[in-house]
């Protein structure tokens, strides 16, 4: 029998205070359910609504990229500064701590590695292991203009129909093939799509020209790629660009783990991103990191 002795009468109801109405703080996402939003607030600082994802899932199509021969080795020291890790399930089950306690956006496409046509890819990943691994989204890369374009999109919204079901974001990865222009215009097209489809949020590339343009069309929120690497300075500017102009954060892989000081480039990075710090003042916190 329950113990009831000592249960006293209700009399504080605070009558001189409003329930607090908090706003959520990425863009297009008001409407989302509880769970929802609780995942994505393990990959978007609510603080600053925006994120630092730290990029892995290379592997995938590409084998041992270079940086990411030793994951336990060179990417576990980095995690502490991460917001949020993007990797593959093998990867997670295999080299991550299950004591990492922030965000997981799990790759959930594949298929045809860099010797093949890469956008014949298919969802990868059954939604309920994404659920057993307890990651805060799932990716999935659509090929806009490409050959397989309806089958990347096809993947995507099955996986939104299972994300929405499950309250599970999807990220849209917009990719782009060698073939197609990686220009304002053909951005604004991919992101837009994928976000109308259905992506919680969509990653894309940066691009010089009008990129505020792309962050703007877009109804959700954008993350951009690192890409290939580039000197420290340029990715540091690059990344302040992008979240000046609307993107909120970045999802970064070789232009971290293939700095020569990866440990120090990713707290720039964070400067940059969470702190508006203006890349030469980010370049100099790098190097004073770096030694
Ligand atoms: C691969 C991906 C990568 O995660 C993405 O490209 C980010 O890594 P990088 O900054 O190295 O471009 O989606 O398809």
């Amino acid at each position: 029998m329950a113990d009831t002795d000592g249960i006293q009468d209700t009399h504080d109801y605070h009558l001189d205070i409003a329930q607090t109405a908090e706003t959520f703080p990425l863009k297009g996402c008001q409407s989302l359910d509880w769970g929802m939003k609780n995942r994505l607030s393990h990959i978007f600082d609510p603080k600053t609504g925006r994120t630092v994802m730290l990029a892995v899932d290379h592997g995938y199509f590409m084998g041992p990229t270079s940086g990411l021969e030793r994951i336990d080795v060179n990417i576990n020291p980095l995690l502490p500064y991460a917001n949020t890790l993007m990797c593959t399930r093998g990867v997670l089950r295999s080299l991550i701590p299950p004591t990492f306690n922030k965000g997981v956006v799990l790759r959930a496409s594949g298929g045809p590695s860099i010797l093949k046509e890469l956008s014949d890819e298919r969802i990868a990943v059954d939604m309920e292991d994404a659920l057993r691994l307890n990651v805060a989204a799932v990716a999935v890369q659509v090929f806009i203009g490409g050959p397989f374009e309806t089958q990347s999109v096809h993947n995507m919204t099955q996986l939104v129909d299972q994300g929405n079901r499950y309250g599970m974001p999807v990220l849209g990865v917009t990719a782009v093939g060698k073939e197609l222009a990686r220009d304002a215009k053909y951005m604004r097209l991919a992101t837009r799509i994928c976000a109308e489809l259905g992506a919680t949020y969509v990653k894309t590339y940066f691009v010089e020209k009008g990129f505020e343009t792309v962050a703007a069309a877009c109804p959700v929120p954008i993350v951009i790629a690192g890409g290939k690497k580039l000197p420290e300075k340029e990715a540091l500017t690059m990344a302040y660009q992008a979240v000046q102009q609307g993107a909120a954060g970045v999802d970064m892989g070789r232009n971290i783990f293939q700095s020569t000081a990866p440990t120090a480039m990713i707290q720039a990075v964070r400067k940059v991103v969470h702190e508006n710090m203006k890349p030469n003042e980010a370049y100099e916190y790098y190097q004073s990191l770096a030694g």
